[in-house]
This record gives structure tokens, C-alpha cells and sequence, in this order.
């Protein structure tokens, strides 16, 4: 079995400081394992750099590169920080610009910082025919109200967290949604309802490593090989194989990151 990982931050200094072997030994033991290929994800320009450090040094990783909307608040030329994931998207792993988007939850960072470097990055997009990947953490009116204004991107909604209905809306729209260890809780409805209307040539599988560990994982430092038991609930859900959630996951990933 091999799974595609769609969102981790091997990067994180949770994986440097508590992880045997560090970033490298994470890597290294999930491919080794039930892990195909990841992508590492960006959510500043530091970590967008250290994700294609990654890419580059490992055959199955890719990159994305991006302002979380919680990391928005580090910089104050907006300008600037489009024209470097300008020169980032050339590298030929980075395949996405994420994670962008609004977080209402922790709601660190004024709402309108938050949605200026939101919509640069959809330009952005629009502009060089990237895919995105879009943080939406209770915000789920917002984000789709930006994403609606930019008919031409596409792109993943990660860790999905919103309703069936909203998933339907967005998968009308060209929208992938991909399922995160959530899915696995118990008091998680939303997720575990919303895997079962994505069509299967839609939905996709992560880990959101470190955060998110699955059950039986939690409260631990989460990890791409875990995303097992993520697939075995969609599974479940879904009333398939985890075999045919590896097939159809793993398919969708290459076709929405433009992977040959
Ligand atoms: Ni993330």
C-alpha cells in the first residue's frame, strides 16, 4: 500500500526536536512504509524555501509554497511577498501555492490582513495557472465567497471541516476536498458525512503532519504513515477498500498537483 500525502510540514520544529532522526528520519520512515509521496507545505516564505530544500533532496516529495493566513502578520509589503512565491513557483517540484486562506479560529491576525494576502495568492494563481490549497478553519462563508470570485483557480480545500452541502458546492465548482485524522474522531460529524458525497474522483487523503494525529494516534506527534487509519475510516464511510481508497486518492492527487 502506498498513500499520497497531500499536506504535511516535515519542516516543523516539532519534528526537528521530538522526532528520532528528525525531519530526515520522519521522511525516511514513512516512505519506507506505506507512503508514496508528499507534499510539503508552506505557510511562509522561510518554510516555502525549506519545503523545495526538501523536494529537491527527496524523489517522492513536492512542494508548495505560501502565506498562511496566520503567518500573514509577519510581513508588511504584500507586494514584496507575491513577487518571491513568484520566483518560488518556478521551481519545477512546487506543485501549489498554499496554504492560503482565512482562520477565524485562532483569529491572530486582523480579518483584513488576512483576506488581502488570501486574495493576492488567488491572483497569483490566476495569474500563472497554479492549483491552490486552501486553509478555511471557521470561516467557511468567506473562503467560499473569495473562491467564487476567482472562477479559473482550482484547486484543494485541505483538512475539510465543512459541511456535505458545502463539500457538493465545491466539488460542483472543480473544487478537490481532501480528509484529514478528524475524520476519525468521534464527535467529528461534519468530516465523516462530507467523505461520503465527494465523488471518487474528487476526494483525496492527508495528514496535516504533525498536527491532527488519527485515532489511535492522538496526542501524539502525527506522521504520514498514520494516514492509514485516515484511509481506513474513508474506507468505512464510503463502503469501498482501503485498497480503492489508495487507487482513487493517489489518482486524483497526481491529476490536481499536474504530476505525469
Ligand atoms: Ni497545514
Amino acid at each position: 500500500m502506498k498513500l499520497f500525502d497531500t499536506h504535511a510540514h516535515y519542516d516543523d520544529v516539532r519534528f526537528i526536536n521530538e522526532y528520532e532522526g528528525g525531519t530526515d528520519g520522519a521522511i525516511r520512515d514513512c516512505l519506507n512504509d506505506c507512503v508514496g509521496n508528499i507534499v510539503n507545505i508552506g505557510t511562509n516564505l522561510d518554510n516555502s524555501k525549506r519545503s523545495i530544500e526538501l523536494a529537491e533532496k527527496y524523489g517522492e516529495v513536492y512542494a508548495s509554497v505560501g502565506i498562511h493566513p496566520s503567518d500573514a502578520i509577519l510581513y508588511d509589503d504584500v507586494d514584496f511577498v507575491i513577487c518571491e512565491l513568484e520566483k518560488l513557483l518556478k521551481h519545477p517540484k512546487v506543485v501549489a501555492i498554499g496554504e492560503i486562506g482565512l482562520d477565524y479560529h485562532w483569529d491572530d491576525v486582523p480579518r483584513e490582513t488576512q483576506m488581502l494576502y488570501f486574495r493576492k495568492q488567488m491572483e497569483l494563481a490566476s495569474k500563472l495557472d497554479v492549483p491552490v490549497i486552501i486553509h478555511d478553519r471557521e470561516a467557511h462563508g468567506d473562503c467560499l465567497d473569495v473562491v467564487k470570485d476567482f472562477p479559473n483557480v482550482k484547486g484543494i480545500f485541505h483538512s475539510f471541516s465543512g459541511s456535505p452541502e458545502m463539500a457538493t458546492e465545491l466539488v460542483k465548482m472543480g473544487w478537490y476536498i481532501s480528509f484529514s485524522g478528524p475524520v476519525t474522531y468521534k464527535n467529528a460529524k461534519q468530516p465523516k458525512e462530507a467523505c461520503k458525497v465527494v465523488p471518487s474522483d474528487r476526494i483525496l487523503i492527508e495528514t496535516d503532519a504533525p498536527y491532527l494525529p488519527p485515532v489511535p494516534h492522538r496526542g501524539e506527534l502525527n506522521r504520514s504513515t498514520y494516514m492509514y487509519f485516515t484511509a481506513l475510516q474513508l474506507a468505512t464511510e464510503r463502503g469501498v477498500t482501503i485498497e480503492e481508497i489508495e487507487k482513487i486518492t493517489t489518482e486524483n492527487a497526481k491529476r490536481v498537483f499536474r504530476i505525469e
